[in-house]
């Protein structure tokens, strides 16, 4: 739709076919059952035909032991963040997540793309925006490798802000509240859809209705309990299965070393399944991410090419 090729994006719309999609890197175990029920409930009750209360933010903060100021998704919290920060330029550790790069565009500030150890591209008044863990290569950097980064990345007179959309999918620990993060649920809860974000820190003027009360209410009434057990559940499976899946593709590819729930591919896409080719960011491979065990048969003889 005219939009250049750096904004594609994996998963897909309630309006398309979704089987055998790889290319959607959110939970490969699906929503907490108690967000589902919740949400099954919050639309018998309408409570859409009600402003949101905000109690989704009670939950996210008890749950991440840290402020949370809850928006429309962490695209809606990315602006706002750096509306804040105020940056000459954003500056992203590459590759990485190409939206920063539209909100640089609708902000008017220049961008750089860089690897992030060449901080000597950087220049005052600067915002790096890091994905940690990174979409798409899935490294995951430890909390102090991230303050001291920030640290080195302050010497420049630059500023960190950190996106801890799949933190959730490693055991790790947020940079907030020492550095501004900003973090999608949609990814862990497996409902891109709620959008649901947050910034992990309290905003000063957010927006009077910034999350939908059919999110609010499914969260809340979910409780930080649920999220916590549905968070230990998913890296039990990705124990198990991450194994796996790397014993049975590293038979047939070269694949880049990932600590989530989804891995660069190097090569072209196999057939028959959908992938996210990573051509518009530079890299000559495709990001595909784990599901069931099953589906993730389907995907290893795909890539394998012996279906
Ligand atoms: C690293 C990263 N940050 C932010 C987002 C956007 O999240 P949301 O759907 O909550 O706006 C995505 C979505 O793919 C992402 O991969």
């Amino acid at each position: 739709m005219g939009y250049p090729q750096v904004f594609l994006h994996g998963g897909s719309t309630w309006a398309e076919e979704a089987s055998l999609d790889f290319s959607d890197n959110s939970n490969p175990l699906g929503p907490p059952p108690q967000v589902e029920e919740a949400l099954s409930h919050a639309a018998e009750l309408g409570v859409y035909r009600r402003f949101p209360a905000h109690l989704a933010e009670e939950t996210l903060r008890e749950y991440e032991g840290v402020e949370v100021t809850v928006f429309n998704g962490a695209t809606e919290a990315l602006l706002y963040a750096l509306l804040d920060l105020k940056p000459r330029r954003i500056a992203v550790p590459w590759p990485s997540y190409g939206d920063y790069l539209r909100i640089a565009q609708l902000l008017g500030v220049e961008t750089v793309r860089f690897p992030p150890w060449r901080l000597e591209v950087l220049k005052p008044g600067d915002v790096v925006v890091l994905a940690n863990p990174n979409n798409p290569l899935g490294y995951h950097w430890p909390r102090d490798v991230v303050l001291d980064y920030a640290d080195q990345v302050r010497r420049r007179g630059a500023r960190l802000l950190v996106d801890e959309s799949f933190l959730d999918f490693v055991r790790g620990e947020t940079a907030a509240p020492d550095l501004p993060v900003v973090k999608s649920y949609g990814k862990f809860l497996a409902a891109p859809g709620l959008r649901l974000g947050a910034l992990l820190y309290r905003h000063k003027a957010p927006p009077p209705w910034r999350i939908n009360s059919l999110a609010d209410y499914a969260v809340y009434t979910a409780g930080a309990a649920a999220l916590r057990r549905h968070r230990e559940k998913t890296l039990q499976y990705l124990d198990l299965e991450k194994p796996r899946f790397e014993a049975a593709i590293r038979k047939c590819v070269a694949y880049v070393p990932s600590a989530v729930h989804f891995y660069t591919v190097i090569g072209p896409p196999p057939p028959r399944v959908k992938t996210r080719p990573l051509g518009d960011k530079g890299v000559q491979g495709f990001r595909v991410s784990l599901k069931s065990p099953a589906a993730n048969d389907v995907l290893i003889n795909a890539i394998c090419r012996n279906i």
